[in-house]
């Protein structure tokens, strides 16, 4: 009899995937609106999520690299401190490189693992498993193309395993404040006490570096912005004249984020085709396309505790720019 052949890779993806919809529907209603919005979700089609991996080598865009030093300086001694053995569920995993440091890390301790991450695209998910699979010989991948709360729901785990959840990046920034509880809390339901979650979370830091991180010299930010335009004009039908909007990023202080906006250079009208909507904008109004939420470490405790958890160590990088913190599932 030959030996099964293990399956390393499978993804996981609702049967129908009508993203489509939800564009054109959140874009309506977001514009439609007194204050006009755009979800930043919709930043990562294929050429924004090109921009945002350019982003993150720009000499201004701090996160990526502090977030990184802190994995290169620690990741043995952060797996150290969560339980064992681990499966791995990682929220909005991306192209998973700085996750790469913490899978050397697990493997060092238990042999094999398997590897759960959850992203909005399956192309990403695909591309990414491909080349960890690679790289591991005793890794195992079930992915899942989907929003965190159904990937959460589908979560396995071996009667023996903990789970470590992941939500790296301090993607929780882009969330506001009653957002952001509720997927922590969404995050602690689908764990077990003594189940952990890594959490990366940029801190409060002075406007100049927070400006320049979000409006670097190159214009890459900008682009990354402006990109949510052409990706209307293309899907949606729209006529953006995208030289008529120019982007924006601002510290606001008082609520603890940096916004990003694109602002109407003049008065002008667009037309959306295939929402059969016209919008107007004043010279100087803007669509708020993004906020990025900073925190300080007495915050980060807090939001443990709100949601289920409690606050075991935070690891800070040499310049003390951002926060790696292991919360234990109460
Ligand atoms: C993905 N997220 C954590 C980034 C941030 O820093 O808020 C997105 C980003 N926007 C502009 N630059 C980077």
């Amino acid at each position: 009899m030959p030996k099964p052949v293990q399956v390393r890779f499978n993804i996981n993806q609702p049967a129908i995937v009508n993203t489509q919809n939800h564009f054109a529907e959140d874009v309506n209603r977001g514009l439609s609106a007194g204050h006009k919005t755009v979800p930043p979700k919709y930043f990562y089609d294929a050429l924004g999520s090109q921009l945002f991996e350019a982003i993150c080598l720009l000499p201004e865009y701090y996160p990526t690299r502090a977030e990184t030093e802190i994995f290169t300086q620690h990741a043995a001694e952060i797996i150290g401190e969560a339980p064992s053995p681990v499966t791995v569920v990682e929220l909005g995993s991306g192209s998973s490189i700085k996750t790469r440091q913490l899978i050397d890390a697990i493997l060092n301790r238990q042999g094999s693992l398997h590897y759960q991450p959850i992203d909005i695209s399956p192309t990403i998910l695909e591309q990414t498993a491909e080349k960890l699979l690679g790289i591991y010989p005793t890794l195992m991948i079930t992915a899942m193309a989907m929003d965190y709360t159904h990937g959460l729901g589908s979560l396995q785990r071996q009667k023996s395993e903990h789970v470590l959840a992941l939500f790296l990046g301090s993607n929780i920034g882009n969330y506001n404040p009653e957002e952001s509880r509720e997927i922590l809390c969404e995050t602690r339901n689908a764990l077990r006490p003594g189940d952990a979650l890594l959490l990366g979370a940029d801190l409060k830091k002075p406007a100049e570096i927070l400006e320049a991180a979000y409006d670097d010299a190159l214009g890459v930010t900008a682009a990354f912005n402006l990109n949510l335009l052409r990706r209307i004009n293309e899907e949606l039908q729209a006529d953006f004249e995208i030289r008529n909007f120019r982007h924006n990023a601002i510290w606001n202080e008082s609520l603890g984020r940096v916004e990003m906006h694109l602002v109407s250079r003049i008065e002008q009208k667009v037309r959306i085709e295939a929402l059969d909507l016209t919008i107007a904008f004043r010279e100087g109004e803007s669509i708020h396309t993004e906020n990025s939420y900073k925190f300080d470490l007495d915050q980060i405790s807090v939001m443990a505790n709100d949601s289920g958890f409690r606050q075991h160590r935070t690891w800070l990088d040499s310049e003390k720019r951002f926060s790696c913190n292991l919360w234990i599932a109460v």
